[in-house]
């Protein structure tokens, strides 16, 4: 008769044994930081990322033959198009303003919308001012404070204006954004937050606002699409999988080089860094690059969907979206287990002095499926000055750093290899 406490002996026993077994891995990963960083392959992620993008450019629709086994998986994915764009503040004083429809955005009318606009901060704001807002431009003039608290203006702004009576939306912010259920869909686009800014102490003033906003954007059916797969096939359990993962498509403004170009190349490096050892992890390594994660992780939920029937095979899932500077750490969401395993892991990153290990592994492709069904991870980077370029055309080559890059290819591939290769799946 087996007890609980015998099993939870095991338990501790196998968790313990794996923890050794980590420690055996520090040969090969000095031959991967030597490799990337110090070696023959230093610098090759930057200078696929700059043929890519230089060559390329945003609004990536093809892909690069991997030399390795790499095959493409069809998805839908929507199809929105950016047409002619203008906004004139016609009062207090005539100025053009620089605007960016946000992705998914409905148009105008032909000769456009020209109506009073109205400075918020918040949703609360605009809630308690809720009986000014009929026929109004509702201009969010939001604080900055973090990504994921911010996001929700840009996000679902258009929506809360719409409820109150709004004819359209401006934020200090771009990229794509959700209309909901059963609320009338109103044109909405990002202005610069110079703009926001100068209009919200006009406002103070009590100075009337008013706008034109004209917008020939518009929404086609959607299209067929793919996600990017190479993968190094595992040489003793090849059904069980880690993915590597960084997104293909991006904005529609720059290079798409920093989103997400540099997740996209240090997860095809971190492939060629162990082919060129000529390695091969007991389990699959797969690097995938989803298509159309802008429009919400729409490459990666189909991907998620089409291998439902294996995803007890999924051993950890890797997402690098939050840019490529000099890699911190990485966050890592899993069971308490599989934590001390990847605590052990970091270890061997010492002589990069990449060795922290945190909390929450994020990424929109991957965020729906961690906490769900299997351990995930992120790169974590010195990324204070991500938001500078995010999303804008100064979204080049010129904010990546080959050096950086090396690092994080670095910590991609070790932490890739190893745990492919445990002898052991990670706990869920
Ligand atoms: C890699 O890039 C760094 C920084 O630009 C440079 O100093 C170094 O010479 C480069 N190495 C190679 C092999 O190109
Ligand atoms: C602003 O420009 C319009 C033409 O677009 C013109 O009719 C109007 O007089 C101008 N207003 C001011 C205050 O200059
Ligand atoms: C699931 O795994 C089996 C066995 O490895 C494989 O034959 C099949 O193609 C996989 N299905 C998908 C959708 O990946
Ligand atoms: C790691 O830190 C040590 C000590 O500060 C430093 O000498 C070394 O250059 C660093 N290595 C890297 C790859 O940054
Ligand atoms: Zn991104």
């Amino acid at each position: 008769k087996i007890e609980m406490s015998d099993l939870f002996f095991c338990h501790v026993l196998l968790t313990l044994l794996i923890l050794c077994e980590v420690s055996k891995y520090s040969d090969i990963a000095h031959q991967i930081i030597n490799l990337a960083v110090y070696g023959k392959a230093q610098n090759r992620s930057d200078e696929r990322l700059a043929e890519f993008t230089d060559t390329i450019g945003n609004r990536v629709s093809g892909s690069k033959n991997l030399d390795l086994n790499v095959h493409l998986e069809l998805v839908k994915i929507p199809h929105w198009v950016r047409g002619e764009e203008s906004a004139v503040m016609l009062l207090p004083r005539n100025h053009t303003l620089a605007i960016l429809g946000l992705g998914s955005s409905v148009g105008t009318p032909p000769g456009g919308i020209e109506a009073e606009a109205m400075v918020v901060e918040s949703f609360e704001e605009l809630k308690k001012r809720a009986s000014e807002a009929k026929g109004k431009i509702v201009v969010y003039n939001q604080p900055f404070v973090s990504y994921g608290e911010t996001v929700t203006y840009r996000a679902s702004g258009a929506s809360e204006a719409a409820k109150v009576g709004a004819v359209a939306s401006l934020h200090p912010h771009t990229g794509w954004q959700w209309y909901q259920p059963g609320v009338a869909q109103i044109p909405t686009a990002c202005i610069t937050v110079e703009d926001a800014q100068m209009m919200a102490r006009m406002a103070c003033r009590g100075q009337r606002i008013v706008v034109r906003l004209t917008m020939r954007d518009q929404t086609l059916p959607d299209v067929d699409s793919y996600n990017t797969l190479a993968e190094i096939t595992g040489s003793e359990h090849p059904e069980q999988v880690v993915l590597l993962s960084g997104h293909l498509d991006s904005w529609d403004m720059g290079q798409g080089a920093m989103d997400d170009g540099g997740g996209v190349t240090i997860s095809w490096e971190a492939l060629s860094l162990i082919r060129d050892l000529g390695l091969r992890p007991k389990r699959t390594l797969r690097t995938v690059l989803w298509s159309a994660e802008e429009p919400g992780g729409v490459g990666a939920a189909q991907y998620f969907q089409q291998h439902k029937a294996n995803i007890s095979n999924f051993n950890l899932v890797m997402e690098s979206d939050l840019g490529t500077f000099s890699p911190l750490g990485l966050q890592f969401t899993g069971s308490d287990e599989a934590r001390a395993i990847m605590k052990e892991v970091m270890k061997l990153l010492a002589t990069i002095n990449v060795t922290s290990l945190e909390e929450h592994g994020e990424g929109t492709d991957v965020n729906s499926v961690h906490y769900v069904f299997f351990p995930g991870a992120s790169l974590h980077t010195a990324d204070q000055r991500y938001f500078w370029f995010h999303h804008s055309d100064s979204d080049t080559m010129s904010v990546q750093n080959p050096e950086e890059m090396n690092l994080c290819s670095t910590v991609w591939a070790v932490v890739a290899y190893v745990v492919t290769d445990l002898d052991g799946m990670l706990t869920r």
